[in-house]
């Protein structure tokens, strides 16, 4: 994988809001992959000014989400429809017909997540995703221990995302469900390029057991070492305990400029 050592968050989302501008100029119906949590919003929001100034163009992009509450209604404020509903669809002026996601609301959730990952096939697989990480290491929603072959599924979250996650609902762990519907890795593992964005020093051991420990299910990011075309972006406190830092800034210090990300 390519580990891309940023000064900060705001240039790691300006980093990945130009591959994805890149993309949607080659591509302009391109599947997005998107994720919810605090980290992806600076990509968000530089991809929302790339479409602002017109240096980009949305108006066939289509999204699909990789996780989801089980049980809130749909129209409750933090199902993570609604969450990309604000942060993703509205700032880049992408119709909610072009958005793609299983359905937390179900009665046979089963079915909402075999009917999903049907769904991302049928619509030609996701081309860019973006992902967040967990404390846990956890991508999506798939904590420690998820099989790394897994499909879009029910999982139950960790007590420790749930505390992570308590400030989304007013600080009361109690209002965060239990369960989630997530695409599984094997489903993620999918995607034709994953993006992984890392800020802060929360983050750190959990980017050194992706980047360098061994690909093992109790990091459940460390799937991304199977990839062929993973990119972690990292800001410096997120990057600290990596021992091949100096390499990473070298590798990207010389990388030729046709690469791309
Ligand atoms: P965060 O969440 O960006 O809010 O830290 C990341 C995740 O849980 O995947």
């Amino acid at each position: 994988m390519e580990v891309v050592i940023v000064p900060d968050a705001r240039a790691g989302g300006e980093l990945i809001a130009e591959a994805m501008a890149q993309l949607l100029r080659r591509k302009p119906d391109a599947l997005l992959g998107v994720a919810t949590g605090s980290t992806p919003l600076p990509v968000y929001q530089a991809l929302a000014a790339k479409v602002a100034a017109g240096t980009v163009d949305t108006a066939r992009t289509r999204v699909a989400q990789l996780d989801e509450y089980v049980g809130l209604p749909a129209d409750h404020p933090e199902s993570y429809r609604s969450v990309l509903a604000r942060e993703v669809l509205a700032p880049l002026g992408i119709a909610k017909a072009a958005f793609l996601g299983p359905d937390g609301s179900a009665e046979d959730v089963r079915a909402a997540c075999t009917g999903y990952d049907a769904a991302l096939a049928a619509a030609g697989g996701v081309d860019l995703q973006l992902l967040g990480i967990g404390t846990d290491g956890h991508i999506g929603f798939n904590e420690p221990c998820s099989s790394l072959a897994s499909r879009t599924r029910i999982k139950t979250l960790t007590e420790q995302t749930r505390e992570d996650n308590a400030r989304f609902f007013g600080g009361d762990v109690d209002q965060v469900p239990y369960h989630v519907i997530t695409q599984g890795i094997g489903t993620i593992l999918e995607a034709r390029h994953l993006v992984l964005l890392a800020t802060g020093e929360g983050k750190a051991d959990a980017v050194a057991a992706t980047v360098e420990g061994p690909l093992a299910a109790v990091c459940p990011a460390s799937a991304l070492q199977l990839h062929p075309h993973a990119t972690v972006v990292v800001d410096e406190p997120a990057a600290a305990k990596l021992k091949l830092a100096g390499y990473f800034r070298h590798a990207y210090a010389h990388k030729p400029d046709w690469q791309g990300l």
